[in-house]
């Protein structure tokens, strides 16, 4: 482990540390998982390693698509040297198809598939359980909290749906249908807006193409959420089709 600066941040997944430079932290992955703003908390063993390792893959892949992503290096197994940002406390979610709280909220069937994606903005407040904006009211708390510049905020939506394209054909080449996700952005030194957080079966929908019950299919955090078992497996299937596909895209 390298970790060996002061602690900055515990969140739910992650821990974020200093490190000896003043424009990189450290974030160490956990193993701990919660779901429903943390009423239901669990272990996922293994999951830091394994979300870890699929968002270094996955980041340095945006990257090479023209993405600004947060990542360094992977350090360890469960440590990655990050950009130090200052998060947006935005939850970005995209959506492709219907599932979780679209379903809950809407009434759409579980598995609609949607006319085109919907991106949707959280505030980022466990006390105020994330709730959903509208860019009207965004533009309000924005004057009182300065939460996002609208130009900003443009880059932000611009940015999340060129993500949703490059993961989707991503995870396609890996049997994987990329349902829906989360992203959270930061500014960094220079105040550009780059993409931050994480990336992983934590953050995403996603499930087995070569799978048609609507169980089985289901390769993400749903599956703790649900108490569908096999969660570690699940997990585990996801980096191994995504390192596959890395490997893929090294060799052509
Ligand atoms: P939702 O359907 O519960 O709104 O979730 C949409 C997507 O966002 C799903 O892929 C899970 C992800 N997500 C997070 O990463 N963190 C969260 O706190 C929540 C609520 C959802």
């Amino acid at each position: 482990m390298m970790s060996t600066g002061s602690k900055l941040y515990e969140g739910k997944a992650k821990i974020v540390y200093a490190t000896d430079k003043e424009d990189e932290y450290l974030t160490y992955y956990k193993d701990d998982a919660t779901a429903f703003n943390a009423q239901k908390r669990g272990t996922i063993l293994g999951k830091g390693e394994v979300n870890c390792t699929i968002c270094a893959a996955l980041m340095q892949w945006l990257e090479t698509k023209g993405i600004p992503t947060h990542f360094i290096a992977q350090v360890s197994p469960r440590e990655m040297l990050v950009k130090a940002v200052r998060i947006i406390p935005l939850e970005v979610v995209v959506r492709n198809i219907a599932a979780g709280s679209l379903c809950k909220q809407t009434g759409l069937p579980w598995g609609y598939q949607l006319p085109f994606p919907l991106v949707e903005f959280y505030l980022k407040n466990d006390e105020l359980g994330d709730p959903l904006l509208t860019e009207e009211r965004l533009q309000i708390l924005n004057g009182v909290f300065n939460i996002v510049s609208l130009s900003q905020l443009r880059q932000i939506k611009e940015y999340a749906l060129r993500i949703n394209q490059y993961l989707q054909e991503f995870f396609r080449d890996c049997n994987i249908i990329l349902v829906d996700f989360k992203l959270e952005f930061g500014l960094d030194a220079s105040n550009q807006v780059i993409l931050a957080d994480e990336i992983s079966p934590d953050t995403c929908r996603l499930w087995d193409a070569l799978e048609q019950d609507t169980q089985k299919r289901v390769l993400d955090k749903d599956r703790f959420r649900q108490d569908l078992g096999d969660v570690e497996a699940a997990y585990q299937r996801v980096r191994e089709r995504v390192l596959a596909q890395i490997e893929r895209l090294r060799n052509s």
